[in-house]
């Protein structure tokens, strides 16, 4: 290997090399990614257009190391995490990526700040209450720290959740159709507060999106169609 590959993998945040995905069904297997290869470097926003059914979640939740591809390497800071053990994987999805859902996904019984502390509680650091209320001031949202997530409108539960995604330092935000189920409005706001927090930070974002005007704001666009994945821009 060159002095330039060695240099190009240590740069980068993400790369993935010739990764497919395939799924046995009934009807027989079925190839969701067939051979996608693509390297983001620390601090890019990136979304990843496509149409329905096209493997868009498929490729968030093998980037967000939540399932593992069947063929191919995944590259996380240069390392290969494609062999890593369960245990390893958890530890470093934890650590290095913030997760954003398009049904956000909080915690119910749990109040919005400790909605916030969870995943530095399951990292078992220290949870200053300082920073998490600095975090939820950041996103408006102060006053209802101590409020259930049953009584926040939409936006509200979305940015609870970029919250939470950002209260451990993740290196890598993931974020699937994070405006999909708020209306445009509030879409518009939640997505400039997510891209003011990452830029800030200078997080790397990867969003998935079906909506062209939250692809422009990204720098590189990816779009995957038949299982092959095209940067449009
Ligand atoms: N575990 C699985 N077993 C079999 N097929 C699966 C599995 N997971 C996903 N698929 C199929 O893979 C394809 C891609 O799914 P995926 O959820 O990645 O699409 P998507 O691009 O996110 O679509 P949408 O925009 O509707 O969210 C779909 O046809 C889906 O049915
Ligand atoms: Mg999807």
């Amino acid at each position: 290997m060159s002095m330039l590959d060695s240099n190009y993998m240590k740069d980068t945040i993400l790369r993935l090399e010739g990764v497919s995905k395939r799924f046995a069904t009934k009807d027989g297997e079925l190839t969701i990614l067939n051979d996608v290869s693509f390297a983001i470097m620390p601090g890019e926003k990136v979304a990843i257009v496509g149409p329905s059914g096209s493997g868009k979640s498929t490729l968030l939740s093998l980037i967000g190391l939540l399932d593992t591809p069947t063929e191919g390497k995944i590259f996380i800071e240069g390392h290969d995490v494609t062999a890593q053990s369960e245990t390893a994987l958890a530890k470093l999805r934890n650590e290095s990526i913030g997760f954003v859902f398009q049904s956000f996904e909080l915690i119910s019984p749990f109040t919005v700040y400790e909605n916030v502390a969870a995943p530095l509680e399951i990292a078992k650091k220290s949870v200053s209450s300082e920073s998490i209320t600095a975090l939820l001031g950041e996103v408006g949202l102060s006053q209802r720290i101590d409020a259930l997530p049953v009584t926040l409108s939409g936006g509200e539960r979305q940015r609870v959740a970029i919250a939470r995604a950002l209260s451990n330092n993740p290196k890598l935000i993931l974020a699937d159709e994070p405006t999909g189920s708020l209306d445009r409005a509030t879409g518009e706001r939640v997505l400039e507060l997510l891209l003011r927090t990452v830029s800030e930070r200078q997080t790397t974002l990867v969003v998935i999106t079906h909506d062209d005007k939250v692809a422009e704001h990204m720098d590189r666009v990816f779009e995957i169609k038949d299982g092959t994945l095209y940067e449009r821009r």
